[in-house]
């Protein structure tokens, strides 16, 4: 590998750099405290119930919702997914999703498809990776119970309409779960305001903390209608057998990753300081860029809306002649540029922006530590590329 210093586009899988102040903070935990959460009545274990009582209040506040219990900490955006999928379907019960859906929402509907006949209706999406609102209407049946949906795709960054949806199935008295794995800490929302029953994201994407962090967020007066997935100890009511039935405790049973959690706690602090508006902003004008610098490429397709106000910081690029996996090598080992190729984990949209062929896309994802100049050199390097192949 030559010498250049790397650049890290690949933001839509796990964000990094994290703040600074997060690796301090899983630092001083590994080293000075070291407590499991809620379980002690010692002083450092309540010191840190303390710190997770504040990274709760802290998710609380930047997703917007009304009281902190409404969020659950789990593992990963998968987690979540799991976590309300397998919590709230039961036999008989029908599910409308689209095809813009990750794998972790995919496999747990044939997972219980296959287990004992989960009904599934996918809407389909348009080229630029959309799905249409109303349609979800239109396939609406008596024994619908769930609706899921993407908030931004992680293959064309494309912004779904999640509020007309969640009209529709507030309407239709349908519950509603949003996937907003690539839209949490990029895109200011408040999930209170929205017609939305339950939001699923990973605390390692947009959110900056360590891998290993997810979260829920669990409309309060809907916590009857979702089962726990995972049964345990959760440090209160340990007398009785019987998993408690109220927020987050229902949902988070076992020993917690307390280290991810004090590093969220403190990218949590970092994003309410920097502001969601200030990176919605920046992420804007660098996704403005790449796309200004990668959409006349000879021989590829840039997927996904022209407007980054109809997008997150998730541009993919569709090659007409090489594997995307070959690009992404020679980026990394000619540029130092770090891309993420192929399916992205969400096969049914590569149907749609006609990717399947070419073997999926070539994804640059940049972050909120992401320069102008850092930009400048992967299309500077794109356009090298695409001239010694059409050269
Ligand atoms: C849209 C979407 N949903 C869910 C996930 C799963 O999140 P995690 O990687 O935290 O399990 C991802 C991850 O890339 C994603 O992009």
């Amino acid at each position: 590998m030559n010498e250049q210093p790397l650049i890290y586009l690949d933001n839509a899988a796990t964000s990094f750099p994290k703040p600074e102040s997060v690796y301090a903070a899983v630092d001083q935990y590994n080293r000075q405290v070291g407590a499991p959460i809620g379980r002690g009545a010692y002083r450092k274990s309540i010191g840190l119930q303390a710190s997770i009582d504040r990274c709760r209040k802290r998710a609380a506040e930047v997703l917007g919702a009304a009281r902190p219990e409404e969020v659950a900490f789990t593992f990963n955006g998968t987690d979540s997914l799991n976590t309300m999928i397998h919590g709230v379907l039961k036999p008989g019960d029908h599910v409308v999703t689209s095809d813009v859906e990750h794998n972790s929402v995919l496999r747990p509907l044939q997972t219980l498809k296959e287990r004992w006949g989960l009904e599934t209706t996918f809407i389909p999406a348009d080229q630029s990776g959309v799905v249409d609102a109303a349609a979800f209407r239109e396939v609406i049946r008596d024994n619908t119970r769930l609706i899921i949906l993407n908030h931004a795709s992680n293959v064309t960054g494309s912004i779904q309409p999640v509020n007309d949806v969640g009209e529709i199935a507030r309407n239709a008295g349908v519950l509603f779960l949003v996937d907003a794995a690539q839209t949490v800490g990029h895109l200011p929302f408040n999930v209170s305001q929205m017609p939305v029953d339950f939001l699923a994201c990973p605390g390692h994407k947009g959110l900056l903390g360590p891998l290993g962090t997810g979260l829920i967020y669990i409309r309060s007066e809907l916590v009857d209608q979702v089962d726990s997935f995972r049964q345990g100890g959760t440090g209160t009511l340990s007398e009785e057998e019987t998993q408690p039935q109220t927020l987050p405790d229902k949902f988070e049973s076992g020993n917690h990753n307390a280290p991810g959690l004090v590093g969220l706690s403190a990218s949590l602090e970092y994003l309410q300081e920097r502001g969601i508006s200030a990176i919605r902003e920046h992420e804007q004008a660098l996704t403005a860029r790449l796309i200004e610098g990668l959409q006349s490429l000879p021989g590829f397709d840039l997927s996904g809306p022209k407007q980054v106000e109809d997008r997150v910081g998730v541009v993919s690029l569709i090659s007409q002649t090489v594997e995307p996996q070959v690009l992404a090598s020679i980026l990394d080992e000619n540029f130092g540029i770090q891309t993420r190729a192929g399916l992205h984990c969400a096969p049914r949209i590569h149907r749609a922006i006609q990717s399947l062929n070419s073997g999926g896309t070539l994804r640059f994802s940049p972050g909120p530590f992401t320069t102008m100049a850092e930009i400048e050199a992967t299309i500077a390097a794109m356009q090298e590329l695409a001239d010694s192949f059409t050269g």
